[in-house]
C-alpha cells in the first residue's frame, strides 16, 4: 500500500541485505517511524512491545528475527533457542507457531554453513507468500460487499464495521480483513467503514483510521460500544474482522471485543465475516473457547490513556483510580456458531469443519 503516495510494505530488508525495516506502529498515528532491526532480541523485543503486532507480520518478524539469530551463529542450537524465544514473545496468534515451523523445517535438513542465505530467501518467501494471500482474500470479499452493494438497489453506500486493525499494518501487505475493503474503494464501490476504536490499545482508532485515510477510503471512527446501536438502526451492512486463530471447526480468536459485535450482528441479523488467510488455521484445535491461548497484557494500558497535545507531545493520562484493579486480556472468542462465513485466500465457506476442508481438502484426516 502507499503512505504519503510512496508504496511500502509493512517489513523490507535494508540495503544492507541483511538488517530489516519495520515502521515502528507504536508511534501511529502520531508520527511515521521506521525502524531497523539488528538483531534477534530486537526482534522479539519489537514483537513483544507491539511495535509490530497483527498476526501475519508477527510471523514475518519471527522468521526474520530467525535470520539475525543465525547470522551470529548458526548452530542446531541456535536455531531452536531463536525459536523458543521468539514463540514466547505473544501467545495467541498462531502464525507466530507457523512461521517457526516452516523456517524450522526449512533450515533443519541444512548444513549450518547453508542456513543464513536459506533463511533470507525462506522469510522472503514467506513475506511475499502472505501478500499474495491476502490480494486472493480481497479478491473473495470484494464479492461479498458487492452483494451487499447489489442488495441496496446501488443505492447510497455500502456500511462496513471492522474491528481492530487487520489492514496491511497487520500483514505484510494489503490485511486480511481491509483487503477486501480497498478493493472496493478501488472497484469504484461507494465503501464506508465504522472503525472500532478498539480499546485499549487503540488500534482502530489509530491503525486502520490512520490506514483507511492513506487510502482515501471514507471512514468514521467510534466508540466501541456503538457498533449494536448502529446495527439496530440499519447502519452496517456487513462486519469483516481478522483473525490470530482460527480452530479447525471455525472458532475464532480475535482483539478483544469481537465477539460482543457477532453477538450484535446475529441479533440484528447482519453478516459477520472473518478474513482468514490458512497460516491463521489451528488444525490442531476445535474447541477455541476452551483451548486457545489468551494473552493477558499490562494493567497499565487500561488505566491509562495516552494522546497527543497540539504541541505535538505525547501525554498519558491516568483514568481510573488508584488501587482499583483491572483486568487486561488481549483477545476472545467468537463461537463458529456466530459466524456468517469465513473468507480464505482459497474462497469463502461456513465456519464449520466441513466448510474448511472443503477449501483445505488436503487437511482431511486420511480414513
Ligand atoms: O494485539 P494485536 O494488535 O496484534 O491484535 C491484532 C488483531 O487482533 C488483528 O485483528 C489480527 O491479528 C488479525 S491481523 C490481519
Amino acid at each position: 500500500m502507499k503512505v504519503h503516495g510512496k508504496p511500502m510494505r509493512s517489513i523490507w530488508v535494508e540495503a544492507d541485505g541483511w538488517s530489516m525495516g519495520i515502521i515502528d506502529q507504536t508511534y501511529l498515528p502520531h508520527a511515521f517511524v521506521l525502524l531497523r532491526l539488528t538483531t534477534l532480541d530486537e526482534a522479539a523485543h519489537a514483537i513483544r512491545s507491539m511495535q509490530v503486532r497483527g498476526a501475519p507480520l508477527i510471523g514475518a518478524v519471527a522468521a526474520y528475527g530467525v535470520c539475525l539469530a543465525l547470522r551470529v551463529d548458526a548452530s542446531d542450537g541456535a536455531l531452536e533457542r531463536a525459536c523458543t524465544l521468539l514463540q514466547a514473545t505473544r501467545p495467541t496468534a498462531v502464525n507466530l507457531r507457523w512461521a517457526l515451523d516452516e523456517m524450522r523445517q526449512a533450515l533443519r535438513p541444512l548444513s549450518p554453513g547453508q542456513r543464513v542465505a536459506a533463511a533470507y530467501q525462506r522469510a522472503a518467501a514467506l513475506c511475499d507468500e502472505d501478500v499474495a494471500i491476502n490480494h486472493a482474500i480481497g479478491r473473495h470479499g470484494l464479492g461479498l460487499i458487492e452483494s451487499a452493494w447489489e442488495r441496496k438497489g446501488r443505492q447510497g453506500r455500502v456500511n462496513v464495521l471492522t474491528h481492530c486493525n487487520a489492514g496491511w499494518l497487520a500483514t505484510v501487505d494489503w490485511g486480511t480483513a481491509l483487503s477486501p475493503i480497498y478493493q472496493a474503494y478501488d472497484s469504484g464501490i461507494p465503501v464506508h467503514v465504522w472503525v472500532d476504536e478498539t480499546r485499549p490499545r487503540n488500534q482502530g482508532a489509530g491503525l486502520t483510521a490512520w490506514e483507511l485515510g492513506q487510502h482515501g477510503v471514507p471512514h468514521t471512527v467510534i466508540v466501541d460500544n456503538m457498533g449494536g446501536h448502529l446495527m439496530q438502526h440499519g447502519q452496517v451492512d456487513l462486519c469483516i474482522v481478522g483473525t490470530d486463530r482460527t480452530t479447525a471447526r471455525g472458532d475464532v480468536a480475535n482483539k478483544i471485543g469481537t465477539y460482543l459485535k457477532a453477538l450484535a450482528a446475529k441479533d440484528n441479523g447482519v453478516p459477520f465475516y472473518v478474513a482468514l488467510p490458512s497460516p491463521t488455521i489451528d488444525w490442531t484445535l476445535e474447541d477455541g473457547v476452551r483451548d486457545i491461548p489468551i494473552e493477558q497484557r499490562d494493567g497499565r494500558e487500561v488505566t491509562d490513556l495516552s494522546g497527543r497535545l497540539p504541541s505535538g507531545e505525547v501525554v498519558t493520562v491516568r483514568v481510573t483510580p488508584e488501587g482499583s484493579p483491572v483486568a487486561n486480556y488481549g483477545f476472545d472468542v467468537t463461537p463458529a456458531r456466530l459466524v456468517t462465513a469465513l473468507v480464505t485466500e482459497r474462497g469463502v465457506c461456513p465456519a464449520t469443519a466441513e466448510g474448511m476442508l472443503s477449501l483445505f481438502p488436503e487437511r482431511r484426516p486420511a480414513r
